[in-house]
């Protein structure tokens, strides 16, 4: 009995010079020296201190000897008090381990100060803008300054749109002129032919006063060095109430000028268009002799850019426009040959084969 007694009461409080009173000590003096370890930061006093308390020569391990020696009555608490502390220390090295890791981290990062430059070499190639993409920002721009509106319509569209409700009916002779690709067993919907199947589009979907801009690619069944398959149009119309061939003449004059200089001259010559009456073929003076007389313009001293007219009567009927309230021109010319001329390029090919050496002679911007 007093044997029992004698062990519960050392366990709770240890007698001084025991070998578990040497653990607390031990314990204590551990924490105190973690916290210096921690103000340290270094992974070298980490290692320090786990030689000193796990080494074979650490405080743990004499501790562990000494267990040997002690009386039976001594041990039991003795050793839990031992291990105990030894499993402490064991979890606290671990943690500082890793805190080391991120230690030596931000040493290092305080050391050299961080770079976020790339190395800049100017002379990397930068690629530069497409011929029709510059030339289509111009022509969009100086619309825009016209008070224009840009609008976009599909590319795959019904012979609605593209031919019919333009007054060019199924067995109209002029659709021979646009032959174009058809959709397989879909023989409404075809490649748009023209841009001015926008027109259609936009007469439905909104209402006059219109001025409106519309650039966009179209497919014709067509190849040879003046003739690719696709190329681009721009259309523009204006639609409201007293709309007169003046007004056409005079932006198509002041459109041409802001693109191609002051002193730019336009022609307008009669000519057939299906959806306009009266139509016009629309000539610009040539861009090469200014006009005297050269191989370009086959000395009329004039280049064909696009047709234009008064919109025909039969369009508006065809989306439900009273014609006696509202009159409007259209008119419509290529992309590509507006880069041609402005370029000064001899081959409309050139603008689709996507050779580098063509085209990174041409700006990055606008
Ligand atoms: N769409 C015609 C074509 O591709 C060009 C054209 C002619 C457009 C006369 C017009 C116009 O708006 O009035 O050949």
């Amino acid at each position: 009995m007093d044997h029992t007694e004698h062990i519960d009461k050392q366990s709770s409080a240890p007698l001084p010079g025991t070998l578990a009173e040497r653990a607390a000590a031990e314990a204590a003096a551990f924490t105190t020296a973690v916290a210096a370890t921690r103000v340290l930061r270094s992974p070298e006093s980490v290692e320090a201190l786990r030689l000193s308390y796990l080494g074979r020569k650490g405080k743990i391990t004499a501790l562990l000897e000494d267990l040997r020696n002690c009386s039976k009555e001594e041990r039991p608490a003795a050793g839990k008090a031992v291990n105990v502390l030894k499993q402490t220390i064991e979890r606290e090295i671990e943690l500082l381990k890793t805190e080391a890791g991120a230690w030596q981290v931000a040493a290092k990062l305080a050391a050299t100060p961080l770079d976020i430059h790339l190395p800049v070499d100017a002379w990397v190639p930068q690629g530069s803008l497409h011929p029709v993409t510059l030339i289509r920002r111009e022509i969009l721009g100086e619309f825009r300054r016209l008070g224009f509106t840009v609008y976009d319509g599909p590319e795959i569209d019904y012979d609605f749109y593209n031919f019919s409700s333009l007054n060019m009916p199924s067995d109209h002779p002029a659709r021979d002129m646009q032959d174009t690709f058809y959709i397989k067993e879909q023989d409404h919907l075809l490649l748009r032919t023209q841009t001015s199947n926008i027109q259609i589009h936009c007469l439905l979907n909104e209402k006059p006063p219109l001025r409106i801009v519309a650039p966009g690619r179209v497919f014709r069944v067509d190849s040879d060095p003046t003739h690719t398959p696709m190329f681009h149009q721009v259309e523009a119309f204006v639609v409201d109430r007293g709309i007169t061939f003046a007004h056409m003449k005079g932006t198509i004059d002041a459109f041409m000028k802001a693109v191609f200089g002051a002193n730019m001259k336009t022609r307008l010559r009669p000519s057939y268009f299906p959806f306009v009456e009266p139509g016009a073929e629309l000539d610009l003076q040539c861009v090469h002799c200014s006009g005297k007389g050269c191989r370009l313009c086959k000395q009329t001293g004039w280049l064909e850019v696009g047709g234009c007219g008064m919109i025909h009567p039969n369009v508006f009927e065809s989306v439900e426009y009273d014609s006696e309230a509202y009159t409007g021109f259209a008119f419509g010319f290529g992309i590509d040959r507006m880069a041609m001329l402005k370029y000064k390029l001899d081959d409309l090919r050139t603008l689709f084969e996507g050779s580098y050496s063509f085209l990174g002679h041409f700006p990055i911007f606008t």
